[in-house]
Protein backbone atom coordinates (compact mmCIF):
# COMPACT_ATOMS: atom_id res chain seq x y z
CA UNK A 1 0.00 0.00 0.00
CA UNK A 2 1.62 3.34 -1.13
CA UNK A 3 -0.13 6.32 0.75
CA UNK A 4 0.11 9.68 -0.43
CA UNK A 5 1.32 12.14 2.12
CA UNK A 6 1.18 15.55 0.91
CA UNK A 7 2.71 18.45 3.28
CA UNK A 8 1.36 22.02 2.39
CA UNK A 9 3.20 24.05 5.32
CA UNK A 10 5.15 26.67 3.24
CA UNK A 11 4.25 30.31 2.72
CA UNK A 12 5.26 30.80 -0.70
CA UNK A 13 6.51 34.48 -0.23
CA UNK A 14 8.99 35.05 -3.33
CA UNK A 15 4.92 34.45 -4.97
CA UNK A 16 3.84 37.55 -2.93
CA UNK A 17 1.22 39.01 -3.49
CA UNK A 18 -0.67 36.37 -4.79
CA UNK A 19 0.58 34.16 -2.75
CA UNK A 20 0.04 35.36 0.94
CA UNK A 21 0.65 33.78 4.49
CA UNK A 22 -3.03 33.00 4.95
CA UNK A 23 -3.53 31.58 1.49
CA UNK A 24 -0.26 30.49 0.20
CA UNK A 25 0.92 29.53 -2.95
CA UNK A 26 -0.28 25.49 -3.33
CA UNK A 27 -3.57 27.42 -2.53
CA UNK A 28 -4.01 28.87 -6.24
CA UNK A 29 -4.35 28.02 -9.80
CA UNK A 30 -0.61 29.09 -11.06
CA UNK A 31 0.02 26.85 -14.17
CA UNK A 32 -3.66 25.42 -14.86
CA UNK A 33 -7.33 25.62 -14.15
CA UNK A 34 -6.54 23.32 -10.87
CA UNK A 35 -4.50 24.81 -7.40
CA UNK A 36 -0.98 23.17 -7.02
CA UNK A 37 -2.74 21.24 -4.08
CA UNK A 38 -4.90 19.88 -6.56
CA UNK A 39 -2.36 18.98 -8.93
CA UNK A 40 -0.84 17.08 -6.18
CA UNK A 41 -3.57 15.19 -5.06
CA UNK A 42 -4.75 14.47 -8.64
CA UNK A 43 -1.40 12.81 -9.24
CA UNK A 44 -1.64 10.54 -6.29
CA UNK A 45 -4.51 9.26 -7.64
CA UNK A 46 -3.30 9.03 -11.36
CA UNK A 47 -0.45 6.69 -9.97
CA UNK A 48 -2.94 4.18 -8.20
CA UNK A 49 -2.18 5.19 -4.66
CA UNK A 50 -4.55 4.94 -1.43
CA UNK A 51 -6.34 7.85 -0.49
CA UNK A 52 -3.81 10.48 0.83
CA UNK A 53 -3.07 12.00 4.30
CA UNK A 54 -2.08 16.02 4.01
CA UNK A 55 -0.33 17.67 6.76
CA UNK A 56 -0.75 21.01 7.33
CA UNK A 57 -1.58 24.29 9.41
CA UNK A 58 -4.84 24.10 11.56
CA UNK A 59 -5.87 27.47 9.70
CA UNK A 60 -5.91 26.45 6.02
CA UNK A 61 -7.97 23.09 6.70
CA UNK A 62 -11.08 24.80 5.37
CA UNK A 63 -9.30 25.69 1.89
CA UNK A 64 -8.29 22.17 1.94
CA UNK A 65 -10.54 20.12 2.26
CA UNK A 66 -13.23 22.64 -0.31
CA UNK A 67 -10.14 22.37 -2.64
CA UNK A 68 -9.78 18.78 -2.16
CA UNK A 69 -13.69 17.96 -2.60
CA UNK A 70 -13.95 19.92 -5.71
CA UNK A 71 -11.19 18.01 -7.40
CA UNK A 72 -13.26 14.96 -6.41
CA UNK A 73 -10.35 13.14 -4.51
CA UNK A 74 -12.00 11.04 -1.72
CA UNK A 75 -11.31 10.42 2.20
CA UNK A 76 -8.35 12.91 2.63
CA UNK A 77 -7.28 12.16 6.02
CA UNK A 78 -6.46 15.78 6.67
CA UNK A 79 -4.01 16.50 9.85
CA UNK A 80 -3.71 20.10 11.57
CA UNK A 81 -0.76 21.04 13.25
CA UNK A 82 -1.03 23.83 16.26
CA UNK A 83 2.03 25.45 14.91
CA UNK A 84 4.93 25.02 11.64
CA UNK A 85 7.46 22.74 12.89
CA UNK A 86 8.91 22.04 9.29
CA UNK A 87 8.60 19.02 7.23
CA UNK A 88 10.14 16.43 9.61
CA UNK A 89 7.61 17.11 12.47
CA UNK A 90 5.10 16.78 9.79
CA UNK A 91 6.03 13.53 8.69
CA UNK A 92 7.04 11.98 11.51
CA UNK A 93 3.06 12.77 12.42
CA UNK A 94 2.01 10.99 9.12
CA UNK A 95 4.59 7.95 10.16
CA UNK A 96 3.09 7.36 13.37
CA UNK A 97 -1.15 7.92 12.06
CA UNK A 98 -0.04 5.26 9.32
CA UNK A 99 1.91 2.69 11.49
CA UNK A 100 -0.95 2.51 13.75
CA UNK A 101 -2.65 0.29 10.72
CA UNK A 102 -0.02 -0.93 8.72
CA UNK A 103 3.76 -0.26 9.60
CA UNK A 104 4.96 -1.63 6.27
CA UNK A 105 2.64 0.32 4.70
CA UNK A 106 4.28 3.35 1.98
CA UNK A 107 4.82 6.75 2.88
CA UNK A 108 5.13 8.72 -0.43
CA UNK A 109 5.93 11.95 0.47
CA UNK A 110 4.98 15.15 -1.78
CA UNK A 111 5.56 18.87 -1.11
CA UNK A 112 2.93 20.62 -2.26
CA UNK A 113 4.11 22.85 -4.67
CA UNK A 114 6.08 21.24 -6.87
CA UNK A 115 5.02 20.48 -10.98
CA UNK A 116 4.89 17.62 -12.57
CA UNK A 117 4.51 17.51 -16.34
CA UNK A 118 5.09 13.58 -17.92
CA UNK A 119 2.53 11.44 -15.87
CA UNK A 120 3.80 8.32 -17.56
CA UNK A 121 7.06 8.99 -16.62
CA UNK A 122 6.51 9.58 -13.18
CA UNK A 123 4.29 6.21 -12.89
CA UNK A 124 7.40 4.65 -14.06
CA UNK A 125 9.90 6.26 -11.59
CA UNK A 126 7.47 5.19 -9.30
CA UNK A 127 6.88 1.92 -9.86
CA UNK A 128 10.80 1.62 -8.83
CA UNK A 129 10.76 3.52 -6.07
CA UNK A 130 8.34 1.57 -4.57
CA UNK A 131 10.03 -1.62 -4.90
CA UNK A 132 13.36 0.62 -3.38
CA UNK A 133 11.37 1.14 -0.44
CA UNK A 134 9.54 -2.02 -0.17
CA UNK A 135 13.16 -3.64 0.51
CA UNK A 136 13.89 -1.41 3.71
CA UNK A 137 15.19 1.93 1.24
CA UNK A 138 14.45 5.70 1.46
CA UNK A 139 13.77 6.34 -2.10
CA UNK A 140 14.36 9.88 -3.63
CA UNK A 141 14.34 10.70 -6.77
CA UNK A 142 17.15 12.58 -8.45
CA UNK A 143 16.53 15.81 -11.46
CA UNK A 144 19.19 16.51 -13.76
CA UNK A 145 20.31 19.89 -13.00
CA UNK A 146 20.34 22.62 -15.15
CA UNK A 147 22.09 25.78 -13.08
CA UNK A 148 23.84 25.79 -9.69
CA UNK A 149 20.74 26.46 -7.86
CA UNK A 150 21.33 26.66 -4.12
CA UNK A 151 17.53 26.52 -3.10
CA UNK A 152 17.58 22.72 -3.69
CA UNK A 153 19.29 19.69 -2.09
CA UNK A 154 21.36 17.75 -4.25
CA UNK A 155 21.91 14.01 -4.41
CA UNK A 156 25.40 12.28 -5.51
CA UNK A 157 24.34 8.77 -6.72
CA UNK A 158 26.53 5.72 -5.34
CA UNK A 159 26.74 1.97 -6.32
CA UNK A 160 23.73 0.57 -8.07
CA UNK A 161 20.90 -1.27 -6.22
CA UNK A 162 20.75 -5.08 -6.84
CA UNK A 163 17.92 -6.61 -8.91
CA UNK A 164 16.09 -3.42 -8.91
CA UNK A 165 16.44 -0.93 -12.40
CA UNK A 166 17.59 2.56 -12.56
CA UNK A 167 18.30 2.89 -8.49
CA UNK A 168 21.46 3.79 -6.53
CA UNK A 169 22.32 4.07 -3.12
CA UNK A 170 23.29 7.83 -1.93
CA UNK A 171 26.91 8.55 -1.86
CA UNK A 172 26.17 11.81 -0.05
CA UNK A 173 22.79 14.41 -0.11
CA UNK A 174 23.95 18.17 0.35
CA UNK A 175 21.06 20.26 1.27
CA UNK A 176 20.98 23.63 0.04
CA UNK A 177 25.03 23.78 -0.60
CA UNK A 178 26.51 27.40 -1.10
CA UNK A 179 26.77 28.58 -4.85
CA UNK A 180 30.58 27.52 -5.05
CA UNK A 181 29.81 23.89 -4.05
CA UNK A 182 26.71 24.21 -6.56
CA UNK A 183 28.87 25.82 -9.30
CA UNK A 184 31.25 22.36 -8.39
CA UNK A 185 28.45 19.78 -8.21
CA UNK A 186 26.88 20.31 -11.66
CA UNK A 187 30.09 19.67 -13.21
CA UNK A 188 29.63 16.15 -12.57
CA UNK A 189 27.34 13.91 -13.76
CA UNK A 190 26.93 12.18 -10.77
CA UNK A 191 24.60 14.91 -9.22
CA UNK A 192 20.91 15.07 -8.81
CA UNK A 193 18.46 17.74 -7.82
CA UNK A 194 16.64 16.16 -4.77
CA UNK A 195 12.68 16.61 -6.15
CA UNK A 196 11.29 16.71 -2.57
CA UNK A 197 9.29 13.13 -2.89
CA UNK A 198 10.50 10.33 -0.26
CA UNK A 199 9.30 7.17 -0.31
CA UNK A 200 9.65 4.93 2.87
CA UNK A 201 7.96 2.43 5.14
CA UNK A 202 6.30 3.92 8.13
CA UNK A 203 8.31 1.87 10.13
CA UNK A 204 11.54 2.74 8.16
CA UNK A 205 10.99 6.68 8.35
CA UNK A 206 10.03 6.20 12.14
CA UNK A 207 13.24 4.38 13.40
CA UNK A 208 15.51 6.58 10.95
CA UNK A 209 13.57 9.75 12.94
CA UNK A 210 14.39 7.88 16.21
CA UNK A 211 18.06 7.24 16.06
CA UNK A 212 18.40 10.97 14.49
CA UNK A 213 15.82 13.18 16.27
CA UNK A 214 14.91 11.30 18.89
CA UNK A 215 13.18 14.21 20.33
CA UNK A 216 11.09 14.91 17.13
CA UNK A 217 10.39 11.08 17.45
CA UNK A 218 9.13 11.71 21.38
CA UNK A 219 7.54 14.85 21.13
CA UNK A 220 5.33 13.80 17.83
CA UNK A 221 4.82 10.04 19.13
CA UNK A 222 2.66 12.06 22.13
CA UNK A 223 1.28 14.57 20.14
CA UNK A 224 -0.31 11.72 17.49
CA UNK A 225 -1.03 9.57 21.08
CA UNK A 226 -3.48 12.69 22.09
CA UNK A 227 -4.79 13.73 19.09
CA UNK A 228 -8.33 14.40 18.56
CA UNK A 229 -10.61 14.68 15.81
CA UNK A 230 -12.92 17.43 15.40
CA UNK A 231 -15.54 17.38 12.37
CA UNK A 232 -13.39 15.32 9.53
CA UNK A 233 -9.89 16.57 11.27
CA UNK A 234 -7.43 15.39 13.04
CA UNK A 235 -6.10 17.94 15.34
CA UNK A 236 -2.08 16.94 16.34
CA UNK A 237 -2.10 17.81 20.26
CA UNK A 238 -0.61 21.49 20.56
CA UNK A 239 1.58 21.37 23.98
CA UNK A 240 3.67 18.06 22.64
CA UNK A 241 3.57 19.51 19.01
CA UNK A 242 5.19 22.31 19.88
CA UNK A 243 8.20 20.80 21.93
CA UNK A 244 9.55 19.17 18.58
CA UNK A 245 12.74 20.32 17.20
CA UNK A 246 11.84 23.00 13.91
CA UNK A 247 13.83 20.97 10.93
CA UNK A 248 13.42 19.77 7.64
CA UNK A 249 13.64 16.53 6.91
CA UNK A 250 16.31 17.24 4.34
CA UNK A 251 19.17 18.33 7.43
CA UNK A 252 17.24 15.82 9.60
CA UNK A 253 17.12 12.58 7.94
CA UNK A 254 18.25 12.87 3.91
CA UNK A 255 21.73 14.27 5.19
CA UNK A 256 22.33 11.72 7.69
CA UNK A 257 20.64 8.16 6.95
CA UNK A 258 22.87 5.35 5.15
CA UNK A 259 19.32 3.69 3.75
CA UNK A 260 18.89 6.77 0.94
CA UNK A 261 18.61 5.59 -2.44
CA UNK A 262 17.90 7.86 -5.38
CA UNK A 263 16.40 7.32 -8.62
CA UNK A 264 17.06 9.22 -11.28
CA UNK A 265 13.56 10.75 -12.95
CA UNK A 266 12.86 12.84 -16.36
CA UNK A 267 9.22 13.61 -15.19
CA UNK A 268 8.94 17.55 -16.15
CA UNK A 269 9.36 18.33 -12.78
CA UNK A 270 10.12 22.41 -11.59
CA UNK A 271 9.69 23.63 -7.81
CA UNK A 272 7.52 26.49 -8.17
CA UNK A 273 9.08 28.92 -6.59
CA UNK A 274 9.44 32.24 -8.10
CA UNK A 275 7.50 34.36 -10.67
CA UNK A 276 10.44 33.73 -12.86
CA UNK A 277 9.94 30.17 -12.52
CA UNK A 278 6.56 30.46 -13.35
CA UNK A 279 7.66 32.88 -16.47
CA UNK A 280 9.97 29.59 -17.43
CA UNK A 281 7.10 27.44 -17.68
CA UNK A 282 4.38 29.13 -18.99
CA UNK A 283 3.37 29.38 -22.69
CA UNK A 284 4.80 32.71 -24.47
CA UNK A 285 3.12 34.89 -26.95
CA UNK A 286 5.93 35.36 -30.07
CA UNK A 287 7.08 38.59 -27.80
CA UNK A 288 8.09 35.97 -25.03
CA UNK A 289 5.56 37.21 -22.94
CA UNK A 290 3.98 35.66 -20.10
CA UNK A 291 -0.15 37.14 -19.76
CA UNK A 292 -2.55 35.81 -17.34
CA UNK A 293 -5.46 37.53 -16.81
CA UNK A 294 -7.79 39.81 -18.76
CA UNK A 295 -8.04 43.43 -19.20
CA UNK A 296 -3.94 43.02 -19.64
CA UNK A 297 -1.99 45.32 -22.29
CA UNK A 298 0.91 45.27 -23.50
CA UNK A 299 2.92 47.53 -26.26
CA UNK A 300 6.85 46.67 -27.21
CA UNK A 301 6.97 44.75 -24.41
CA UNK A 302 9.82 41.52 -24.44
CA UNK A 303 9.94 38.62 -21.90
CA UNK A 304 8.25 39.99 -19.14
CA UNK A 305 5.32 37.84 -16.83
CA UNK A 306 1.91 40.12 -16.53
CA UNK A 307 -0.64 39.31 -13.98
CA UNK A 308 -3.74 40.85 -13.01
CA UNK A 309 -6.42 39.96 -11.38
CA UNK A 310 -8.77 42.27 -13.35
CA UNK A 311 -7.82 45.53 -12.88
CA UNK A 312 -6.58 47.41 -16.32
CA UNK A 313 -2.77 46.65 -16.26
CA UNK A 314 -1.14 48.43 -19.01
CA UNK A 315 2.98 48.06 -19.89
CA UNK A 316 5.13 49.62 -22.49
CA UNK A 317 8.45 49.64 -23.47
CA UNK A 318 9.66 47.36 -21.24
CA UNK A 319 11.63 44.06 -21.18
CA UNK A 320 12.28 40.87 -18.65
CA UNK A 321 9.87 42.64 -16.05
CA UNK A 322 7.54 40.92 -13.55
CA UNK A 323 4.26 42.39 -12.79
CA UNK A 324 2.00 41.05 -10.59
CA UNK A 325 -1.20 43.12 -9.88
CA UNK A 326 -4.11 42.23 -7.47
CA UNK A 327 -6.71 44.38 -5.66
CA UNK A 328 -4.85 45.42 -3.05
CA UNK A 329 -0.69 45.65 -3.80
CA UNK A 330 1.19 45.54 -7.21
CA UNK A 331 5.10 43.95 -7.14
CA UNK A 332 7.30 44.73 -10.28
CA UNK A 333 10.65 43.52 -10.17
CA UNK A 334 13.46 42.77 -12.63
CA UNK A 335 13.24 38.91 -13.56
CA UNK A 336 16.78 38.50 -11.98
CA UNK A 337 15.67 39.68 -8.92
CA UNK A 338 12.74 37.18 -8.72
CA UNK A 339 13.87 35.39 -5.63
CA UNK A 340 14.74 38.60 -3.41
CA UNK A 341 10.69 39.47 -3.17
CA UNK A 342 10.95 37.30 0.19
CA UNK A 343 12.91 40.15 1.41
CA UNK A 344 10.98 42.94 0.75
CA UNK A 345 7.47 40.57 2.16
CA UNK A 346 9.68 40.14 5.28
CA UNK A 347 10.19 43.67 5.49
CA UNK A 348 6.39 44.81 5.16
CA UNK A 349 5.59 41.65 7.68
CA UNK A 350 8.00 43.55 10.46
CA UNK A 351 5.87 46.76 9.31
CA UNK A 352 2.89 45.18 10.40
N1 LIG B 1 2.89 20.39 7.03
C1 LIG B 1 3.98 21.12 6.90
N2 LIG B 1 4.45 21.78 8.00
N3 LIG B 1 4.58 21.22 5.71
C2 LIG B 1 5.67 21.98 5.61
C3 LIG B 1 6.22 22.70 6.71
C4 LIG B 1 5.55 22.57 7.98
O1 LIG B 1 5.94 23.17 8.99
N4 LIG B 1 7.31 23.38 6.26
C5 LIG B 1 7.42 23.11 4.95
N5 LIG B 1 6.43 22.28 4.54
C6 LIG B 1 6.15 21.75 3.20
C7 LIG B 1 6.10 22.85 2.15
O2 LIG B 1 4.79 23.37 2.03
C8 LIG B 1 6.51 22.10 0.91
O3 LIG B 1 5.39 21.46 0.33
C9 LIG B 1 7.46 21.01 1.44
O4 LIG B 1 7.19 20.89 2.84
C10 LIG B 1 8.94 21.37 1.24
O5 LIG B 1 9.22 22.54 1.99
P1 LIG B 1 9.91 23.81 1.33
O6 LIG B 1 10.03 24.85 2.38
O7 LIG B 1 9.22 24.18 0.05
O8 LIG B 1 11.35 23.21 1.05
P2 LIG B 1 12.41 23.73 0.02
O9 LIG B 1 11.77 24.04 -1.29
O10 LIG B 1 13.20 24.81 0.64
O11 LIG B 1 13.38 22.44 -0.18
C11 LIG B 1 12.86 21.14 -0.41
O12 LIG B 1 12.37 21.00 -1.73
C12 LIG B 1 13.38 21.11 -2.78
C13 LIG B 1 12.69 20.91 -4.10
O13 LIG B 1 11.69 21.83 -4.30
C14 LIG B 1 14.01 20.14 -0.13
O14 LIG B 1 13.47 18.84 -0.07
C15 LIG B 1 15.11 20.22 -1.19
O15 LIG B 1 16.06 19.20 -0.98
C16 LIG B 1 14.48 20.05 -2.57
O16 LIG B 1 15.48 20.16 -3.59
MG1 LIG C 1 9.80 24.39 -1.94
Amino acid sequence: KVVPVILSGGSGSRLWPVSRGSYPKQFWPLLNDHTLIQETALRGSACGSADPIIVCNADHRFIIAEQLREAGIKNPKIVLEPVGRNSAPAIAAAAFLVAQEDPDAILWVMAADAAITDLKSLQDSLQNAVLVAQSGWIATFGMKPTKPETGYGYIEAGSPIQNIPQAYEVARFIEKPSLDIAQELIQSDKYFWNSGMFLAKAKVFLSEIRSYEPEIYTTIKQSVQHCRVDMDFIRLDEESFQKSPNISVDYAIAERTKLAAVIPGDFGWSDIGSWDSLWDLSPKDPQGNVVYGEHIFLDRTKNCYVRSDGIVTAVTGVDDLIVVVTSDAVMISHRDNAQDIKHVVARLSAAG
